[in-house]
């Protein structure tokens, strides 16, 4: 397989497969809206027309699941999404995330009272013109008690009870955040930090599986970060293809249950990102690239 075949145009997101999120079909290659915003997730992009083209080429490359939140911009991704996007296609399902603000500052301090859990959904539901939203994850901050999560979790489980919220997921969260979670409400998504060279959450991904949960790994190409190995860059010279290919390929492959968001705010990138959809690694790549999370871990 060369590049340039991986990089084809005509492929689309659902070769990858999808996932079953209650009702929803999600594609297991989606998009990350966040870096749509200007830099660190503040203000209107450099080029709006470009972002609506990003948004609009996602959709046409068949992503059915877009991550954005009502705190990028804050309100710049949802208002570009409603501009892009608007009236919806059936098939697409946005998810957001509520649990943090904005200040002038560019800092994300926590928003976990019930009024300002409340006020968000509102917000995503007003922004992005919706009657209801599809999945909606609350973001914790560091703490990793399982009390933690108890009370602003159950405000968005009534806000689903209400009918304002279909599916409700959890944020940077432990396992025990997830369970205690899971006592107040079916808990559908984890998005956490996890990646080829960050995979502390190898335990959690493996039982989200065995409990049918969704796992949305986010920084997946290493986020502010990028990605840097030798051995991802060899393995992706091999098979012809990118070494941010290699990564997402590797996270496809690591268990059914993982979702994809990459963020890109350039057409090419998205182009590049979705066509990991047709790359299988063979064993003796994954046999590399995992001995290289073993040492990056
Ligand atoms: N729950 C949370 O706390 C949390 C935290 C962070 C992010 N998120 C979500 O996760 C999503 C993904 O995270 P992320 O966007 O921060 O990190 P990421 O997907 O790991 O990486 C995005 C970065 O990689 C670059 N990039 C993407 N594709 C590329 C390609 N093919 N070639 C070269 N560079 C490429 C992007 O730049 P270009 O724009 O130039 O392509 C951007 O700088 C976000 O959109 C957001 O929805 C959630």
């Amino acid at each position: 397989m060369t590049s340039e075949t991986i990089t084809t145009h005509t492929t689309t997101a659902t070769a990858a497969g999808s996932w079953r999120l209650g009702g929803l079909e999600l594609t297991r290659i989606g998009y990350g809206a966040m870096r749509l915003a200007g830099p660190n997730a503040w203000g209107p992009p450099p080029d709006r027309y470009q972002a609506v083209a990003v948004l609009r080429a996602a959709v046409q490359a068949g992503v059915t699941h877009i991550d954005t939140s009502d705190y990028y911009g804050p309100h710049v991704v949802n208002d570009l999404i409603r501009e892009a996007l608007h009236p919806y296609p059936e098939n697409l399902h946005i998810a957001t995330k509520v649990g943090a603000r904005r200040t002038p500052d560019r800092r994300w301090p926590a928003a976990l009272s019930a009024d300002e859990l409340v006020r968000a959904v509102h917000d995503n539901l007003t922004r992005l013109s919706l009657p209801a939203l599809d999945l909606v994850n609350l973001r914790m901050t560091s703490t990793k008690s399982a009390a933690d999560i108890v009370a602003p979790f159950a405000v968005l489980a009534r806000l689903r009870e209400q009918g304002l919220i279909r599916h409700l997921g959890v944020s940077n969260v432990s396992t025990e955040q997830v369970q205690a979670a899971q006592g107040i409400a079916p808990v559908s998504a984890v998005q956490n930090h996890y990646n080829i060279a960050s995979r502390r959450g190898d335990a959690l991904v493996d039982w989200c599986a065995e409990q049918d949960i969704a796992y949305v790994p986010y920084y997946p190409l290493g986020g502010f970060r990028p990605l840097q190995a030798e051995a991802l860059d060899r393995v992706a010279h091999e098979l012809g293809a990118t070494a941010r290919q290699v990564a997402l390929a590797w996270l496809l492959q690591r268990s059914p249950n993982i979702l994809l968001i990459p963020g890109t705010s350039a057409l090419a990138h998205l182009r590049e990102n979705i066509a990991a959809a047709t790359l299988t690694l063979p064993t003796e790549a994954l046999s590399t690239l995992n001995a290289l999370t073993t040492n990056a871990r």
